[in-house]
């Protein structure tokens, strides 16, 4: 019995190895725009299908981004500047892409721009600190699909929206996991939606890697805390400020140099004929936190109370 489970699991993985490694034709025709291009997973995607030979269309946050990745890349290669949680930026952005890619459509859309700070216990934070970070993860993210999606559609392309793995489970207080919530369960709707123009949506949910935005949210950490009033900071106490930075920094140290783990995935949602759902990366994603995005709330629960400091005034 057991060998027979494990033949036609072999045959499965066999056959679905084989599936996805087909490939869409004239790549070198197709035109992909990808937000958040200065650093991280877009700047590595960017120049990754650069070489690849597509046509890529890099919105950079900054002029010194822009500038930077237009230098180390070919002339296929356009950039321009785009701030997604600004409307008016986002509109420009979408001339620009219409007069490029003309009747042809736009292939893909990879929605990755980020903010990431502040990440800190929900009580030391205020309404501003969440409307931040969904102002430009979330909203941002649909916005510039709203204005995309027309040319995506002419194209019957791709929409690659990134998320991450605590969009599947909440480890830290602050807008970053609402936001990745928002962020799938958009992307899910979008799928069901834009399945019978042909276009496909998949959902990117990476662990730790060693980017700018983790490194950012542990060092403004102590920012937040500074902030705090001083009852807050007596419930909670010094120790337990201690405590958190030191599991912010540990995330940090072990956080994944590989970000091509990520923008693989990223690739062959991008190119292959039968793209997945959802791609997790890193080991952390796939050992820890999606598992654990599947297990009882009471056992998850209990699981990150392992790692979670004291409150000084705890009862
Ligand atoms: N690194 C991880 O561990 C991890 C895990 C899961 C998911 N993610 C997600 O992966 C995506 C990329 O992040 P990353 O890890 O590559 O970090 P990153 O290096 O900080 O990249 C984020 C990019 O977004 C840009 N950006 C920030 N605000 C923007 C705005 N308002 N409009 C347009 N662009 C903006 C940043 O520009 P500047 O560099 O100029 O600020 C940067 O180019 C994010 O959506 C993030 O949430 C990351």
């Amino acid at each position: 019995m057991w060998l027979y489970l494990a033949v036609l699991m072999g045959l499965y993985f066999l056959l679905r190895w084989y599936r996805e490694r087909q490939t869409v034709e004239n790549l070198r025709d197709k035109y992909v725009f990808i937000t958040g291009c200065d650093s991280g997973f877009g700047n590595k995607l960017a120049k990754q299908l650069d070489t690849q030979g597509l046509r890529v269309l890099a919105a950079c946050f900054t002029q010194e981004g822009a500038e930077e990745l237009e230098r180390l890349t070919s002339d296929r290669l356009k950039v321009t500047i785009l701030d997604v949680s600004s409307t008016e930026s986002v509109n420009a952005a979408t001339e620009w892409v219409k007069r490029i890619v003309g009747s042809k459509g736009l292939w893909g859309l990879v929605n990755n721009a980020g903010i990431g700070f502040p990440v800190a216990p929900n009580e030391w934070l205020t309404k501003d600190d969440f409307t931040k970070v969904i102002n430009v993860n979330l909203l941002g993210l649909i916005d510039v699909t709203l204005h995309l999606l027309p040319l995506v559609r002419a194209a019957r392309g791709r929409v690659v929206n990134v998320a991450s793995s605590v969009g599947r489970v909440t480890v830290t207080g602050g807008g970053y996991s609402p936001s990745k919530y928002g962020v799938e369960a958009f992307s899910d709707s979008l799928r069901r939606e834009l399945l019978p123009f042909g276009v496909r949506v998949s959902i990117i949910e990476p662990g730790a890697f060693a980017n700018s935005i983790i490194l950012t949210a542990m060092e403004n950490i102590k920012s937040t805390w500074d902030r705090v009033s001083s009852d807050v900071k007596e419930i909670y106490g010094q120790q337990y400020f201690n405590s958190y930075f030191k599991v912010l920094q540990d995330v940090n140290k072990s956080a994944n140099p590989n970000l091509y783990l990520v923008t693989d995935c990223m690739e062959h949602a991008l190119t292959s004929r039968y793209p997945r759902t959802r791609y997790s990366a890193g080991w952390d994603a796939k050992f820890f936190y999606i598992p654990l995005s599947y297990m009882p709330t009471f056992l998850a629960d209990c699981m990150l109370a392992r790692f979670a400091p004291k409150p000084a005034l705890a009862v």
